[in-house]
């Protein structure tokens, strides 16, 4: 795919590009804003150095895309609800997004895309991986592909969100999503189930669910399916939650790495 008015390179074949050529905090043009939707369907996380992000900046970004969506488990800013801080420092006694998940998976209607913006990042380590649930899904054998067409998971944000914030009284989301979804731009198919959120799959016995689950989960775990971005102070990753997974290394401890995210709303998956 040409590009013209934003500079495209692809990290790896199946997964992530880092794009060069525009200054998310400034003015993008409409040209640029089709050519970075189009670069995001074909490399499914997009990848930004040197950008300075206002908060508001950051969120006219994520307008670019959709409505911003309202995190369902976590407090957003007092003055920004629609931006969650991202920090970990020697204080921390966890961090965001340890295992591998696709965020919110748990709501009804699922996020289109996270904006990650990092300001502040250790000297070394503190990378994250995206995993590529189109080559997931590809990579199944026909036989696994059949058996897993019309199962159904279900995400419940209870178990990930409850022991963070135990003095909090919210309910928060379950959903039944099914197992194999098309993205409804690309109409390519791919494997939605996470680790961080599903418990299990319904239509089959718990000891079928578990095993299923847990070979789908060391399937995705597979490096060919995977892009492990490098961050560097000001960084930019935009991610398509309906086609990806990603894991936050916690490597650096005590150091800090801080930032924010917007949530990109997103519809129903099918
Ligand atoms: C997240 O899961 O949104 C956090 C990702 C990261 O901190 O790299």
């Amino acid at each position: 795919m040409a590009y013209d008015s934003i500079d495209v390179r692809p990290v790896t074949l199946r997964i992530g590009a880092e794009v060069f050529g525009v200054d998310l905090g400034g003015k993008i043009s409409n040209r640029q804003r089709d050519e970075l939707h189009q670069a995001m369907a074909e490399h499914q996380v997009l990848f930004f150095r040197d950008q300075n992000l206002t908060h508001d900046a950051h969120k006219a970004f994520g307008r670019m895309f959709g409505d911003l969506a309202i995190h369902s488990g976590v407090p957003g800013l007092p003055d920004h609800p629609e931006i969650v801080a991202i920090h970990a420092d020697a204080n921390s006694k966890f961090v965001a997004g340890e295992n591998w998940h696709s965020d919110l998976t748990c709501n009804a209607e699922p996020p289109m895309g996270s904006i990650l913006y990092l300001p502040i990042v250790p000297e070394v380590g503190g990378d994250t991986l995206f995993a590529s649930m189109y080559a997931a899904y590809e990579a199944l054998s026909d036989r696994m592909k059949v058996y897993l067409e019309g199962l159904t998971a279900i995400h419940d944000g209870d178990h990930v969100y409850r022991p963070l914030f135990p003095d909090l009284d919210r309910r928060y989301p379950c959903s039944t999503h099914p197992i194999v979804r098309t993205h409804p731009v690309t109409k390519r198919k791919s494997l939605f189930v996470n680790a961080s959120y599903v418990t299990r799959i319904p239509e089959v016995s718990k000891e079928e669910s578990d095993a299923i689950l847990n070979y789908l989960y060391a399937h995705c775990t597979n490096p060919n399916f995977h892009v492990r971005f490098r961050w560097k102070p000001h960084s930019v990753a935009f991610w398509d939650n309906r086609c990806t997974q990603h894991l936050a290394v916690w490597d650096y401890f005590p150091q800090t790495r801080s930032g924010f995210r917007v949530t990109v709303a997103g519809d129903a998956p099918f």
